[in-house]
C-alpha cells in the first residue's frame, strides 16, 4: 500500500494537462469520491493497527498533494487559454483611419463669436423658441400692422393670443431686460424661424446671435467700436467696417453693418458683388420705447443692440455657396471643417 501511494505521488507530480477534458480526467482519478486515493483510504481498515498512524499521514499527504496539483493545473490552463485567445498582432497592417469627428461649421462660428464677445464682458442668455407676441414683437416696438406679423412671414402656432416660432433672438433680450437691471451685456444665440421658401440663400430655419448692451451713457460710438473689434477679431486685423443707415422697429438710429471684403481685399469679387463690402448684420441704439416696455428708464439708461445670422457669417468665412448644405448632413461636407483661428 505504501508503494502504491509512492507511485501515485510520482504520477501526480509529473501530471500535465492541455485541455479541460484532461483536467477532468485528473479530477476523476485523484480528487473525486471514487478516486484512487479514496480507494486507498478505504483500504485503511486492512492496515495493521500499529501501522495505521503512519499510513494515515502518508495518505493525507497524498490527498493534499492531489488537491494542490489540481488547483495548479486549473490556473495554468486558464492562463494558456487567455494567452491563446488574444488576437495576434499584425504589425504590417495599415493603421485604423482617424475617426475623430469635427464640429459642425455653424457650431464653430457660434463658439468663436461667443468667445470674442465674452472677452469684453458679454455673458450668454437663452430663451424659448416658441414665443408669445409680446416678447417677439410688441415689446420690441413692432407696430400693429408690421408685415412680420403676417402669416406669410411668421410661423404662428396659435392665434389670439398669438404664439409663434420666434423670428429673431431679440425676444431673448426682452426677457433679459425684464429680469435684470442694467448694466446688461448679453449675447443670445439660437435658432430662429421664418416662413420663407428654401433656396440657395434662404432657409426657414436658421441661427442668429444677437447682442445687447444697456448701461448709463452707452453711445453710438461704443456700438461702432464694438463692431470694429468684433470684425477684426473674426475676419482679420485689417478688416474695416461701414455702417449704413437702416430701419428696425426696436432700434433708433439703426444701421446695417458691412465689413471690407476679406476675400478680394476690396479689389472686387463675386462675394462682394464688386463693391468691396459685404453685409454681416444689423445694429442700432435700443429704441427708448423698448427700454420702457421692459421697465428700464430711457432717461437714465441707453443701449445698443446688434444681430447677425450665423449661417451668413459661416458662408462668408468658408465661402460656402449654398445654405442648404448646413442641414443636409452630408459627411463629405461636414468633415472638411476643423476649427480655424
Ligand atoms: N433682429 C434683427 C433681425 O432679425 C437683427 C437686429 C438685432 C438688428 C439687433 C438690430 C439690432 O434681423
Amino acid at each position: 500500500m505504501k508503494e502504491k501511494a509512492e507511485a501515485l505521488k510520482a504520477e501526480i507530480s509529473s501530471y500535465q494537462v492541455s485541455d479541460k477534458e484532461e483536467l477532468e480526467q485528473f479530477r476523476l482519478r485523484f480528487i473525486s469520491r471514487k478516486s484512487v486515493i479514496s480507494d486507498l483510504f478505504a483500504e485503511m481498515k486492512n492496515v495493521a493497527p500499529e501501522d495505521r498512524k503512519e499510513m494515515g499521514m502518508v495518505l493525507n499527504e497524498l490527498k493534499n498533494q492531489a488537491q494542490a496539483k489540481f488547483k495548479e493545473l486549473i490556473a495554468s490552463l486558464e492562463k494558456s487559454e487567455s494567452e491563446s485567445s488574444a488576437a495576434p498582432v499584425d504589425l504590417t497592417l495599415p493603421p485604423i483611419p482617424d475617426t475623430l469627428g469635427s464640429l459642425h461649421p455653424l457650431a464653430i462660428t457660434k463658439k468663436r463669436i461667443l468667445e470674442i464677445f465674452e472677452r469684453i464682458g458679454f455673458n450668454v442668455s437663452y430663451g424659448p423658441e416658441i414665443e408669445d407676441d409680446w416678447h417677439n414683437f410688441t415689446a420690441l416696438n413692432f407696430p400693429e400692422n408690421h408685415p412680420a406679423r403676417e402669416m406669410q412671414d411668421t410661423f404662428f402656432i396659435e392665434k389670439d393670443p398669438d404664439i409663434a416660432l420666434r423670428t429673431h433672438t431679440s425676444s431673448v433680450q426682452v426677457r433679459v431686460m425684464e429680469k435684470e437691471k442694467p448694466p446688461i451685456r448679453t449675447l443670445s444665440p439660437g435658432r430662429v424661424f421664418r416662413n420663407e421658401a428654401i433656396s440657395v440663400r434662404a432657409h426657414c430655419i436658421f441661427h442668429q446671435v444677437e447682442g445687447l448692451y444697456v448701461d448709463k451713457n452707452v453711445s453710438f460710438a461704443d456700438l461702432k467700436q464694438t463692431m470694429l473689434y468684433f470684425a477684426r477679431e473674426f475676419f482679420g486685423k485689417n478688416t474695416k467696417i461701414r455702417l449704413r443707415p437702416s430701419y428696425f422697429p426696436f432700434t433708433e438710429p439703426s444701421a446695417e453693418l458691412d465689413i471690407s471684403c476679406f476675400i478680394c481685399g476690396q479689389k472686387g469679387c463675386k462675394v462682394c458683388k464688386h463693391t468691396g463690402w459685404v453685409e454681416i448684420g444689423g445694429c442700432g441704439m435700443v429704441d427708448p420705447n423698448v427700454l420702457k416696455n421692459c421697465d428700464i428708464d430711457p432717461e437714465e439708461y441707453t443701449g445698443f443692440a446688434f444681430g447677425m445670422g450665423i449661417e451668413r457669417i459661416t458662408m462668408l468665412k468658408y465661402q460656402i455657396n449654398d445654405i442648404r448644405l448646413f442641414t443636409e448632413n452630408d459627411i463629405r461636407f461636414l468633415s472638411q471643417f476643423k476649427p480655424v483661428n
